[in-house]
C-alpha cells in the first residue's frame, strides 16, 4: 500500500464496483461533494429513491384505496417486495425476515417474545457502554418484568487497558452466569468501536447455558455478509437508514429463526397485519399469526419509506453483499494504513485506533481516539468537506462504505488529516 493519490487512483480503476457511487447524491461542500464517511449513522440517498417513491404517490394519486390491489405492486403485499432482498442479507430464509417498525420498537417486540424471565432464570448479558437506547430498553423491559436492572442485566466491559471486548471473555460470562441466565442480546457490531462480534459462538454458548440469544444490528446490517439462520440465532433487529441507505428513521426490521416463527405459540403482541394473510379480511375474533416473521407484523405497511427501502435494496442486490465485503475490506485496510502512516508522520500515536485490527473482527467502520483536541480536529475535518462523526466522550468514527466511498477518498481524508497536525 502507499499513501499517494496515484496509488489510491489506481486502486479505483480496479474496483469493480465503482459504478455504483454515481448511483447516490452526495451533499455539496464550496461547490464540490464531500467526502462522506458517515454511512454508519445515516447513508447516502440513492438517485432512484425519488423514483420509486414517485411511483406510489403516482399510484395513490390514480387509485386511492384501490392502490392495495390494483398498484403495479399492490399495497397490500408490499412488505413481501423486499423479504428476498433482506434474507440475502442476514443469511436467513424469506420467512424469517419481515421490514416493520422502528428499531428500538422492534427490540421490545422481541424482548415481549424472547425475554421471558422466572425467578430462577432472569439475567440478561449485554456490552457495557451499549446504544444507549439498548440500555434503555433493556433496564426497562427488566423492570417491567419485576426485576432490579443493576441485578438482571450483566454488562460485559472490556479488559483494563483494552477498548474491545475478547471472545472469550464474553463466552466466560455466559458459563458464569449460566443457572440465571435468559438472555444474551448484544450489537452484532458495537456501535462505538465498530467491534464485531463472533455471532455463532456467542449464540452457541448462550443456548449451552439454556439462554436464548438475539443480536441488535443497526451496524452489521449491509455492512457485513450474516448468517443468522446457519449460526442458530434466535432473533435480530435493525435499522435500515444506515448502510442500506433506506432513508431518514427509514423502516427496521426483523429476523426470527423458523423454530421460533413457524411456532404459532411462541408468545407476541399482535395486530391484525400478522394475522394469517388468507383469512386476515375475514375480521374474525381469535388472533391467528401468519407463519414466519410476518406474524409480528402489527400495523399496514407505511408504503412511502418500503418504497425508499425498496430502491436501496436493489442496489444492494445488483452489487451483491459479498463483493461489497471484499471491497469493504481492501477499503478499510487502507484506511487504517493512512492513519499509520499519518502517526508515523507525527512521531507517536496521535490517533488512536480502537476498532478491532482483524478484518475478520470489524466491518467497514474505523473509530479513532485523539486524546489532544479530538474534537477541534473533528470540526476542522467537517469545516474541510470530510464527514464523519464524533461520539462522546472522545471518539471520532469514520465509515469507507464500499458502496459509494473509494479509495481517493481516503487519501484526500489522510491529506487534510495530515495538514491538521
Ligand atoms: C445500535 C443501535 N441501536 C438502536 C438505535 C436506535 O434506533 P431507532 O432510533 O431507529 O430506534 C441505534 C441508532 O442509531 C443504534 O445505532
Amino acid at each position: 500500500m502507499e499513501f499517494s493519490l496515484a496509488y489510491a487512483q489506481q486502486q479505483d480503476e480496479q474496483d469493480t464496483l465503482r459504478r455504483f457511487r454515481d448511483e447516490f447524491l452526495f451533499p455539496k461542500h464550496e461547490g464540490k461533494d464531500v467526502i462522506y464517511f458517515c454511512g454508519n449513522s445515516l447513508g447516502l440517498q440513492p438517485k432512484r429513491t425519488r423514483a420509486y417513491i414517485n411511483a406510489q404517490l403516482d399510484n395513490w394519486e390514480q387509485y386511492g384505496v384501490e392502490g392495495h390491489f390494483m398498484s403495479d405492486t399492490p399495497w397490500m403485499y408490499y412488505q413481501k417486495t423486499t423479504k428476498e432482498s433482506l434474507a440475502r442479507l442476514v443469511g436467513a430464509s424469506p420467512m424469517e425476515v419481515v421490514a416493520m417498525n422502528q428499531l428500538t420498537v422492534n427490540l421490545h417486540l422481541m424482548m415481549l417474545s424472547f425475554y421471558r424471565p422466572t425467578a430462577e432464570r432472569y439475567q440478561i448479558i449485554m456490552e457495557a457502554a451499549a446504544f444507549p437506547s439498548d440500555q434503555y430498553a433493556l433496564e426497562s423491559q427488566a423492570r417491567f418484568h419485576g426485576f432490579d436492572p443493576e441485578d438482571a442485566i450483566v454488562e460485559l466491559h472490556p479488559r483494563e487497558g483494552e477498548y474491545t471486548l475478547r471472545t472469550e471473555d464474553i463466552l466466560a460470562t455466559i458459563r458464569k452466569h449460566k443457572d440465571s441466565l435468559a438472555l444474551v442480546m448484544l450489537g452484532g457490531v458495537n456501535y462505538y468501536t465498530g467491534q464485531f462480534f463472533d455471532l455463532q459462538k456467542i449464540t452457541e454458548e448462550a443456548h449451552r447455558a439454556g439462554a436464548l440469544c438475539g443480536f441488535d444490528l443497526a451496524h452489521a446490517m449491509g455492512n457485513l455478509p450474516l448468517k443468522l439462520h446457519e449460526w442458530n440465532v434466535d432473533f435480530a433487529m435493525w435499522c435500515s437508514y444506515k448502510y442500506l441507505n433506506s432513508s431518514p428513521g427509514g423502516i427496521s426490521g426483523i429476523f426470527v429463526h423458523e423454530r421460533h416463527s413457524l411456532n404459532p405459540e411462541t408468545p407476541r403482541l399482535a395486530g391484525w397485519w400478522g394475522y394469517q394473510e388468507s383469512t386476515r379480511f375475514l375480521m374474525k375474533k381469535g388472533y391467528v399469526p401468519e407463519p414466519g416473521a410476518e406474524g409480528w407484523q402489527m400495523s399496514n405497511v407505511p408504503v412511502l419509506t418500503m418504497a425508499a427501502h425498496r430502491a436501496a435494496l436493489d442496489l444492494f442486490d445488483e452489487a451483491g453483499i459479498e463483493n461489497l465485503r471484499a471491497k469493504s475490506i481492501r477499503l478499510t485496510n487502507y484506511f487504517e494504513y493512512v492513519i499509520r502512516e499519518i502517526n508515523k508522520k507525527a512521531g507517536f500515536e496521535k490517533f488512536i485506533i480502537i476498532t478491532p485490527e482483524k478484518p475478520e473482527e470489524r466491518g467497514c467502520q474505523i473509530s479513532i481516539i485523539c486524546k489532544e483536541g479530538g474534537r477541534n480536529i473533528f470540526d476542522a475535518l467537517m469545516a474541510a468537506g470530510i464527514v464523519g462523526d464524533w461520539r462522546e466522550p472522545e471518539v471520532l468514527r469514520f465509515a469507507p462504505v464500499p458502496l459509494y466511498n473509494s479509495f481517493a477518498d481516503v487519501y484526500r481524508f489522510g491529506e487534510v488529516l495530515k495538514g491538521l497536525i
